[in-house]
């Protein structure tokens, strides 16, 4: 293996190589957190699915500071579609349409809580509960309660394809 991995479209119609040079793996792995990690000879992880986050996140998925979903084209074709939900570097959650600068003339949504320090994380529990934390873990903002059932139940917070930000149980 030479450490390129390709992502292949619906349909085959698209092929977008999501990482290169990031030297050779020996090993990879898909663990339960639904991360999908590439470790060299060393065991050390060289590549993971949750440094490029797509349209969703899982439970023990950090969205980061600079850090944005993406919208898919539609339910079958998880091609970039039109929105993005970006974790700013200023702290603050927003949703604008993709290919806009990062203004607040674009923005459909916004946490509302700029300003107040950098790094923050969007995170999610695997009880359902999404919440944003500042760099030294402190909860800035809730966005759902949680405490939902985890029986059998694995909760996603996923940027849709038409407007709204939805949290689906699968
Ligand atoms: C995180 O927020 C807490 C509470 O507002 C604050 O005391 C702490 O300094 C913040 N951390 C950073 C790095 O800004
Ligand atoms: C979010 O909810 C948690 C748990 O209920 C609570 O401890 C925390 O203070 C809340 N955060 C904010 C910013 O209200």
């Amino acid at each position: 293996m030479d450490g390129r991995l390709l992502q292949q479209g619906t349909g085959g119609r698209r092929i977008i190589v999501i990482a290169t040079s990031i030297g050779a793996a020996s090993s990879a792995s898909m663990l339960n957190s639904a991360n999908f990690v590439l470790y060299n000879s060393a065991q050390k992880i060289i590549w993971q699915s949750f440094d490029y986050p797509t349209n969703t996140l899982l439970s023990s998925h950090h969205l980061l500071a600079g850090q944005q979903l993406l919208s898919s084209i539609s339910e079958s074709d998880h091609s970039t579609g039109i929105f993005r939900l970006k974790m700013q570097s200023d702290g603050n959650l927003v949703q604008y349409p993709v290919d806009t600068s990062d203004i607040t003339p674009y923005a459909y949504y916004a946490s509302g809580i700029d300003g107040w320090g950098d790094n923050r994380t969007l995170n999610l529990d695997a009880d359902g509960y999404l919440y944003l934390l500042n760099c030294t873990s402190y909860n800035m903002k809730n966005l759902t309660n949680g405490g939902y059932t985890t029986t059998e139940t694995i909760y996603l917070m996923r940027i849709d394809a038409e407007y709204t930000t939805t949290m689906e149980d699968i």
